[in-house]
């Protein structure tokens, strides 16, 4: 039996019935829907619309329906319009008649907007937990890197140099943010929409706070209108999947980079890495390339979901099914991709005599120079002036400014001396970065301390929610 079928003279055209039906993508929602349901089931019951006998072989029947659905039996359905009728078609066909009790007072449109909810808060959940473990990884190297250093770049060209660890910890910033957007998307996603009704809210006197509280929500939506057809939290949350894609993106790119033999600071772990069929040498950075792909996809799923909302009157419209599918591939795809981080950046080798020896050339020091010059009085234009110049002569010359000789450097300003070479050496060149996120290694260290504190309350946070 349809869910709407009393008021129609002729049936669907069977094209456009099999077309308008979204059972196919939104049966993953069916543990949800089962668990709002039931919950439902218990305000009818407590409303006095349900006996208890009614209410009992209500639950009986979800439950067997959830069964069945996670042994995979029977989960073929060529009828189903949508999740929604599909459990109220198993449920009639378990319990009979009280089966079509369950939809009392409640629309279709409350019930979506509940069990995308449950989808997106339980996919923080999960994405938080990955998130977790790709920020241990990285933390992990960072410690490992030890005192390596290697060259930071602005504009892709040499700047200063920097330690790994430093380096690895940007990325953990990053990922840090993004567990804390996804965090703070929840917490705005966490009210409930059911016995908002079609549009109006319930027409039975359902209590919102109970069923709120039943599914762990923080509170009933306070809107009807806006509790049926607010998308919101579903642009919030693949925006955020967008950022964390793009950090992926932009870690990806540098790895590649990093791994051409023009560089060698990294050497691509085999296990994910692939050859060429033409080419007997080579070793491709299939899992970088493809998580920069993937990105454009995530960022793809956004830009379609901000498209479908934009102009769509209040409340529902079916327009907003079609928000659905991107939102399960820009989840999937996110979900997909951390695991595969974590284990690349656990198998990757640092090339550490490389890395070292990149960070020691093409004037990296210069600015290092500049400072000693500074902390001997000299005005900080000046002595970026004749630090230029001495870089001029060096590569006039060949060489590097440890290689200028006192006299040379007297002939820019008098007040060099013998500790200049002293300054210009790799450890006291990162160690004057020494500022509360710079990459002196002290604060390097700290850093690591501190990634690791944050790491570990998310782990404990993801663990309370589960
Ligand atoms: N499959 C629908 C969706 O995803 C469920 C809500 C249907 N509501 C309606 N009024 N037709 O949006």
């Amino acid at each position: 039996m349809k869910m709407w079928s009393g008021r129609f003279r002729q049936a669907l055209d069977p094209q456009f019935e099999r077309w308008q039906r979204s059972f196919d993508f939104d049966r993953r929602l069916l543990s949800y829907e089962l668990a709002a349901s039931g919950t439902h089931a218990r305000a009818l019951k407590n409303a006095g619309v349900l006996s208890a006998d009614e209410l009992i072989s209500i639950l009986e029947g979800l439950q067997q329906i959830g069964e069945m659905a996670s042994a995979a039996k029977g989960f073929v359905d060529d009828e189903a319009e949508d999740v929604h009728h599909f459990v109220e078609k198993q449920l009639a066909a378990r319990i009979g008649e009280a089966g079509y009790k369950l939809h009392s007072g409640r629309s279709r449109n409350e019930q979506i907007a509940t069990d995308l909810r449950l989808y997106v808060r339980a996919a923080i959940d999960e994405l938080r937990k990955e998130l977790a473990e790709v920020c241990g990884a990285f933390t992990d190297r960072a410690d490992q890197a030890g005192s390596t250093a290697i060259p930071a770049y602005t504009h892709l060209q040499h700047a200063e140099p920097v330690l790994v660890a430093h380096w690895l910890l940007a990325y953990v910033e990053m990922f840090l943010r993004d567990a804390d957007r996804l965090a703070d998307c929840r917490k705005r996603l966490n009210v409930c929409p059911l016995g908002s009704g079609a549009v109006a809210g319930a027409t039975l006197p359902l209590d919102r706070s109970f069923m709120a509280e039943e599914l762990d929500f923080a509170g009933a939506t306070l809107n009807s209108i806006d509790a049926t057809s607010d998308r919101d939290f579903i642009l919030e949350f693949v925006n955020a999947l967008s950022l964390l894609s793009l950090h992926l993106s932009r870690w990806a790119e540098e790895m590649i980079i990093f791994s051409s033999q023009e560089f060698g600071f990294v050497q691509l772990p085999e296990v994910y890495s692939t050859g060429s069929s033409a080419m007997p040498q080579k070793k491709n950075p299939d899992l970088l390339e493809l998580v920069r792909g993937k990105t454009g996809r995530v960022i793809g799923s956004a830009t379609a979901l901000m498209v479908t909302l934009k102009g769509l009157p209040l409340a529902y419209n079916k327009d907003l099914q079609e928000t659905q599918e991107s939102l399960f591939d820009a989840t999937d795809t996110a979900l997909g991709l951390l695991p595969l981080v974590a284990g690349w950046m656990k198998a990757v080798e640092f090339d550490h005599p490389r890395m070292n020896e990149a960070a020691q050339s093409g004037f990296l020091n210069a600015w290092a120079a500049a400072t000693y010059l500074v902390n001997r009085g000299v005005p900080s234009r000046l002595a970026h002036e004749q630090i230029g110049k001495a870089v001029k002569l060096c590569l006039e010359k060949n060489c590097k400014l440890q290689d200028l000789t006192l006299d040379e450097l007297h002939a820019l300003n008098p007040a060099f001396d013998e500790s200049f070479h002293d300054c210009l050496k790799p450890a006291a060149v990162l160690a004057i970065h020494d500022v509360i996120g710079g990459t002196a290694p002290a604060r390097v260290r700290q850093g690591i301390g501190v990634a690791r504190k944050k790491i570990e309350s998310l782990r404990e946070e993801v663990h309370a929610h589960a």
